[in-house]
């Protein structure tokens, strides 16, 4: 059985959540592919729930439960209705998923994702930085929302300002935010990117 190594930013936001000592129940949303991030929380004792919209990337999850061993209930479902009821977890997380949303439907899951999250629960999510000069993303059909065509699909990345999602966290407490760029440099690929990620406490 090889390695796992999860997305480092997940483990910031697992070290919080156990400080905090916040209910150890997990939502994912956007859980699906061949390396589920929800399976960190699994590892630490947490319940695991996920929601994905695409069958494939659940089948994909799928597989790698059952080489590992592990229940993390992923089932289909769109974040921006969430088939929870409110206060249901202590912990909700999206890990560049959400950025594949519009930007009004990027507020109405953070809505629902706060819903959905217990008092004193916390929420982790990621955005896309905006960086001068960016060319990656495809054409900007509306301010700050890319569309690209992947394999024959057509897939849209948010961008953001440095402060541009806070206005979507007026209501609850932002405890970390990071706004991070790297630069790629191997072989073929060379660019510059970077995210702005969020915790925050309902
Ligand atoms: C880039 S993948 C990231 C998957 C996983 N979070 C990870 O880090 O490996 C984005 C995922 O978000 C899912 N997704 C996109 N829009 C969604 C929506 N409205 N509701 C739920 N999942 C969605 C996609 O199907 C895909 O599995």
């Amino acid at each position: 059985m090889s390695f796992v190594i999860y997305p480092t930013s997940l483990y910031k936001f697992l070290k919080i959540a156990k400080e905090q000592n916040v209910e150890k129940t997990v939502l994912d949303c956007g859980a699906g592919g061949k390396r589920p991030p929800l399976a960190l929380f699994y590892l630490h004792g947490f319940k695991a729930t996920g929601i994905d919209i695409s069958n494939k990337q659940i089948k994909l999850a799928k597989g790698f439960e059952e080489v590992y061993e592990m229940e993390l209930d992923i089932k289909e479902a769109d974040m921006r209705d969430l088939p929870f009821s409110d206060e249901s977890f202590g912990c909700v997380f999206t890990y560049n998923s959400s950025i594949h949303l519009t930007k009004k439907d990027t507020e109405k899951s953070i809505k629902e994702m706060l819903r959905v999250l217990k008092k004193d629960g916390l929420l982790y999510i990621n955005f896309i930085l905006n960086i001068e000069g960016r060319t990656n993303l495809g054409e900007e059909k509306d301010p700050g929302e890319f569309w690209m065509d992947i394999e024959g699909e057509d897939v849209i990345h948010s961008i953001y300002s440095d402060n541009e999602p806070d206005s979507y966290f007026k209501d609850t407490t932002i405890i970390f935010k990071e706004k991070r760029t790297f630069t790629v440099n191997n072989g073929s690929k060379h660019y510059t990117d970077g995210y702005i990620e969020y915790i925050i406490k309902k």
